[in-house]
């Protein structure tokens, strides 16, 4: 049989190393497959120097290789929004196949690239898209299609979770971390993307829908970033047994979907507590399964053009197959997706932690817990750091019961009234993952 021809858009980080597996591993490729995988041409304005194209035709101009006849799949590793959402489209209004690693797009565009496919009859794939080389999308989107997922939590950004593993375990400086991060080529183009929690929430808008079968809508997740957490809660958060991740959770509640990222204390002594680096990890819950747990590189060349070049093979199996009868792009039939609302983070509901700076006086602790306690809310357990006074000011650090997040905004408001209370109240949510 002819060989499919793919066109590589990008030869950057993961364009290169989708290039090296592509070739590298050929011929078991070609076993897999069925028929060879032949990249015909790459468009890119620089050399990539880990990456040795020998004859393959290059061009500067993407759009050649969407107007190629030759080419069946066109793999788009040129990240962004919107030179990458004309370039999908042309491709797909040109009968081609689509393989990207594109997290942003898919995850803001991929409702309208997914009908524009679907009218087409061609398959646009993004296992690459989410925890690098994890193949989580095909675990959830086919592994798991017999259960009702009840929730999922994962470490969806590996330079987040470099970043917080060098600092708490080498002592390192954000901005040394993550300088090094993208020499290592983990960071998005804008690092904010990471830290801030934006790619975190992109990965997760797209675990949710395939997970809970309802259109992507990154707009209204929640995203709270890493840059503000201190050395101090990192180790009063080990004093208490837990280590903080920047965890992304969606969560089926009657009331609608959680979806949302943020620092979040999980307890020590779980798995995903110790995936270090620029590792990823997702954990699935679902009604048959239970709990079941993902692990691997979620960032760089080769991890993710592992998930690239999977993605290849599988639409070139499905390249005879009636377009009806494929695996549906958000796992479930299209006609099918369900309109269960996205919930704001103010009816979330999660344990606290919270550290409130207050005056060494007596009475201070009393006047916390009524706060708490006339809303509701009931302390797990509670430390008060007396040899850490300071300018007659001590550190009470408290963990709550799960609770709605209205109702801790209200206790925190409340608290930062008192007149012992100096200093805002830190809160990071806490999940048992249990
Ligand atoms: N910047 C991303 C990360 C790359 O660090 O996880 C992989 O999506």
């Amino acid at each position: 049989m002819k060989p499919v021809k793919v066109g590589i858009c990008g030869l950057g980080t993961v364009g290169g190393g989708t290039f090296n597996v592509l070739k590298r591993n050929a011929e078991e490729i070609a076993r897999r497959a069925g028929r060879g995988i032949e990249v015909a041409q790459i468009a890119t304005r620089h050399p990539n120097s880990k990456c040795d194209t020998g004859s393959t035709p290059i061009t500067v101009d993407i759009f050649d290789i969407v107007n190629n006849p030759e080419i069946d799949i066109v793999v788009e590793l040129i990240g962004g929004y919107t030179v990458a959402k004309q370039l999908v489209l042309k491709a797909i209004e040109n009968g081609k196949h689509v393989v990207t690693a594109n997290k942003a797009l898919i995850a803001v565009h991929g409702n309208e690239i997914f009908a524009k496919a679907r009218e087409k009859g061609v398959i646009v794939a993004f296992e690459a898209s989410v925890a690098g080389g994890i193949p989580v999308i095909k675990a959830i989107r086919e592994g798991l299609a017999g259960n009702r997922i009840n929730w999922l939590a994962g470490i969806i950004n590996g330079t987040g979770n470099f970043i917080l593993t060098e600092m708490r375990e080498k002592g390192r400086t954000f901005e040394d971390v993550l300088k090094e991060a993208q020499e290592l080529g983990y960071a998005e183009a804008d690092p904010t993307f990471d830290v801030e929690g934006i790619d975190a929430a992109h990965k997760l808008t797209i675990l949710a829908s395939i997970a809970f079968g309802i259109p992507l809508q990154f707009d209204k997740a929640y995203t709270e970033g890493i840059a503000r957490l201190t050395t101090a809660d990192v180790n009063y958060a080990e004093a208490l047994g837990y280590r903080i991740k920047h965890l992304g959770v969606a969560r089926r509640t009657e009331a609608g979907i959680e979806l949302r990222v943020h620092p979040t204390l999980i307890p020590a002594d779980r798995l995903i507590a110790n995936v270090n680096g620029v590792m990823n990890a997702v954990m699935v819950n679902g009604d048959a399964v239970g709990s079941t747990l993902y692990y691997g590189a979620g960032a760089g060349m080769e991890p993710t053009a592992s998930a690239v070049v999977a993605d290849v093979v599988d639409v070139t199996r499905a390249l005879t197959t009636d377009p009806n009868n494929r695996v549906p792009h958000l796992a479930f039939q299209p006609d099918s997706l369900s309109d269960h609302p996205i919930l704001p983070i103010t009816a979330c509901e999660s344990a606290y932690y919270l550290r409130i700076q207050a005056k060494d006086h007596p009475g201070v602790l009393a006047q916390v817990a009524t706060i708490l306690s006339e809303r509701g809310i009931n302390i797990e357990s509670i430390m008060q750091k007396e040899a850490e006074v300071q300018d007659g000011l001590v550190p009470v650090i408290l963990v709550t019961h799960r609770v709605v997040e209205q109702r801790i905004d209200d206790a925190i408001a409340a608290l930062e009234r008192l007149d012992d209370v100096v200093d805002k109240v830190v809160r990071i949510r806490v999940e048992q993952l249990n």
